[in-house]
């Protein structure tokens, strides 16, 4: 008695609807990138979609939206041969061999202007899907041209993989082959690393070794949690249909069946067109959300083509203008440690120079211990090495196969390089630091931001000239340069008295550098240009930045409790009150011309808290838009706290606010504050009043 026959239309009609709305959607999002639903409105669709085909199982289809999840592990790939080989392409390096591909066509089919399409050459692994009637029907890769292997339940997975063509493109042919790559985005690429690494695995070297790992996994519900992707860039053949003429067409046709072609294909009317368009791509190899190696050029007319025909097994057709790589491998000869201006122990990989698409490098960052380990980086190893635009380069990782057993594993110093201070790495943090303040290499680095251009601006007080200051002792913090001996300046080795001369004018001068400069100048952790305006507008001066409490800092909007702590701590370090003492007394400004300027909102200068329940609104928001207004949000009641706004179960709070004649205000007032309304004025207290009304009373009289 199950269902019976109109049940069961009834369910086909509906899993029809939507497994169309759901592909439809698909496509929106990941081909487009242009979504028109929200993810809650896909999940109650995908939710219901699989209600139905739970109730009936014998109309689930391979080509359902339910089936990207992956199905059971396969004992192996079973072989394909290809109907059409799936042949390389020939490579070009440079301008010249590019013309000379180009000539060659000419000599081949003679006396015939030939139309040229520029489009990406995607970094990932070759594919043939079929489709029959319209529905997705086998996937292999490309294995020996000849014959690959059947990965259909894992290239199912791939999100933005049609499993039906677009029925409202036409009517789908018989069977159609069409060809493409699959890959990984970098982002994505990048976050599946870091779960792997979260996971203990091994992190993939590059984005395209992921793709690859990734369609070649023998259970696909692994696959199907990798962020796959595909772009079409070819139709193999056409059963039932008709063939488009050019390739730009082609690609066309395919994208209005719901492929994902290959972006931003153009037509190129003459090789030079084509030579530009080349270099076009190259500059934007590194803005790109994937990896290309290069940029395929095509003969666009399908008949042209086919008469020029093959060389051995690669079309004469088409090229790849291939892109100078941007990884090699090397070796790493050593790790050493630089000590930052904060203390911060920064290992340098020194490297065995490699030439890197046109640049050597010889060294590259390693930021932190845990990245050394991460990597499994033992001095000797032969790594791999990547530079990427103006990126400083990276080690992607080493090559333990190719160890001899010589290697060392490195190990973090203890001491500190430069004084010999213990060093300290503070749990769940990354990096370790030398615990001595007065550490030369801070020093040194300490005082060159002091003077940089960003923050004091000293001309004339070069790296050199501040490391023989310090190491002979003549400064030993920032303070000291307002202090310095003048004669022995002047007589110092190569100086002279004219340089001496006009340094000391420079530093004489930076004594009225805006407040903001020497607030970025002190080299307090986590603070840079930016935010040390934020604090001057804010504070005003350096004092009543000092002053201030951790909440007061955090609150200035733009700076949050991290900054705030590390601005706290520094203004209570004895050592950094003594430097500012000096500076002071050297009469170095430390305040800005305006005073404290709020931040320009209606409640700036405001100090607010919030107690209780509100009925439409979280605390959160509500703190959010005073401080956005320019309020100062704060915890505790006191005197100077403005205004007290209490929601339902307000306790001690409001009580304080009422004995200290703090205005105290309900949620209907919050909303007309938010809304633009000023603060009402305190309540009068009796002595005030009084004098408000003698006042008043003598105008009048
Ligand atoms: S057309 C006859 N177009 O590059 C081969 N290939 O080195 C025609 N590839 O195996 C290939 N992007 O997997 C073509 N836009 C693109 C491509 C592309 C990447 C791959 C393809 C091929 C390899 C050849």
């Amino acid at each position: 008695m199950s269902n019976p026959s109109h049940l069961l239309d009834e369910a086909t009609r509906r899993l029809d609807a939507l497994r169309s709305t759901i592909e439809r959607w698909n496509y929106e999002y990941y081909a487009l990138d242009r979504p028109s639903a929200s993810d809650a409105e896909y999940d109650a669709l995908m939710n219901e979609l699989r209600a139905i085909e739970t109730a009936h199982p014998e109309l689930i289809t391979p080509e359902s939206p339910t089936q990207r999840v992956g199905t059971t592990p396969q004992a192996g790939f079973a072989e394909v041969a290809h109907p059409l080989p799936m042949l390389s392409l020939s490579n070009v390096y440079n301008e010249e061999e590019l013309r000379g591909w180009a000539a060659r066509l000419s000599r081949v089919v003679p006396d015939t202007p030939f139309r040229f399409v520029t489009e990406a050459k995607i970094d990932g692994l070759a594919v043939a899907l079929t489709y029959v009637d319209g529905a997705f029907h086998r996937g292999s890769t490309r294995g020996d041209g000849f014959v690959g292997e059947d990965i259909s339940a894992n290239l199912r997975t791939v999100r933005n993989l049609p499993l039906r063509l677009n029925p409202d493109a036409g009517p789908a042919p018989a069977a159609i082959e069409v060809r493409g790559e699959v890959y990984m985005r970098i982002a994505d690429f990048d976050r599946l690393n870091d779960r792997i690494v979260d996971e203990g695995g091994r992190p993939f070297m590059n984005p395209r070794n992921a793709a690859a790992g990734s369609l070649r996994q023998l259970d696909p519900r692994v696959t199907a949690s990798r962020p796959l992707r595909l772009f079409v860039y070819s139709i193999g053949y056409v059963e039932g249909g008709i063939m488009p003429s050019t390739h730009l067409e082609a690609l066309a046709w395919l994208r209005s069946f719901g492929f994902d072609a290959t972006p931003d294909a153009m037509p190129n009317e003459t090789i030079d067109e084509v030579w530009e368009r080349c270099q076009w791509w190259l500059g934007r190899r590194d803005e790109l959300a994937f990896q290309i190696d290069g940029v395929v050029v095509k003969v666009d007319d399908l008949l042209q083509q086919e008469e020029l025909g093959y060389v051995a097994r690669e079309p004469r057709w088409a090229t790849a203008y291939k892109f100078p790589a941007i990884q090699q491998t090397t070796q790493l000869l050593d790790i050493l440690i630089n000590v930052g201006r904060t203390g911060a122990l920064n290992p340098t990989a020194v490297l065995e120079p490699v030439n890197i698409g046109g640049v050597v490098v010889s060294r590259a960052t390693l930021h932190n211990e845990d990245e050394i380990e991460r990597k499994d980086l033992r001095i000797g190893d032969w790594v791999i090495v990547q530079r990427a635009g103006d990126v400083i380069p990276q080690i992607v990782q080493s090559i333990p196969e190719r160890r001899t057993g010589e290697e060392r594993i490195f190990v973090m110093p203890d001491w500190c390089p430069v004084c010999g201070a213990p060093t300290h790495r503070e749990p769940g943090e990354a990096m370790r630091y030398c615990t001595n303040s007065a550490c030369p290499a801070q020093l040194k680095q300490h005082v060159q931001h002091f003077v940089s251009r960003g923050a004091m601006d000293i001309a004339g007080l070069g790296e050199k000239l501040v490391d023989r200051f310090i190491d002979l002792g003549m400064i030993h913090d920032v303070g000291d340069l307002y202090a310095l001996d003048w004669e022995a300046v002047a007589a110092l080795d190569r100086l002279g008295e004219k340089s001496a001369a006009n340094l000391r004018a420079a530093i004489e001068a930076s004594k009225a550098q805006p407040l903001a400069r020497l607030i970025n100048a002190l080299g307090i952790r986590h603070i840079g240009e930016r935010s040390a305006v934020l604090l001057a507008e804010r504070f005003g001066s350096l004092e009543a930045l000092a002053l201030a409490d951790r909440d007061t800092i955090a609150n200035v909007p733009g700076i949050g409790p991290v900054l705030a702590a590390s601005v706290f701590d520094f203004f209570h370090e004895p050592r950094n009150l003594a430097v500012i003492g000096k500076l002071r007394t050297a009469g170095v400004r430390t305040e800005s011309d305006e005073g404290p300027a709020g931040n320009g909102g209606a409640l700036a200068g405001a100090t607010i808290v919030l107690t209780g329940r509100f009925a439409g609104l979280s605390r959160t928001d509500a703190e959010e838009q005073l401080r956005r207004l320019g309020a100062n949000v704060t915890s505790s009641v006191s005197k100077k706290t403005s205004a007290v706004f209490a929601g339902e179960d307000a306790g001690s709070k409001a009580d304080r606010a009422r004995a200290l004649s703090v205005p105290l205000l309900d949620e209907a007032m919050l909303r007309a504050v938010l809304a633009g309304e000023a603060l009402p004025d305190p309540p009068a207290k009796p002595a005030r009043a009084r004098n408000a009304a003698r006042a008043s009373a003598g105008a009048d009289a």
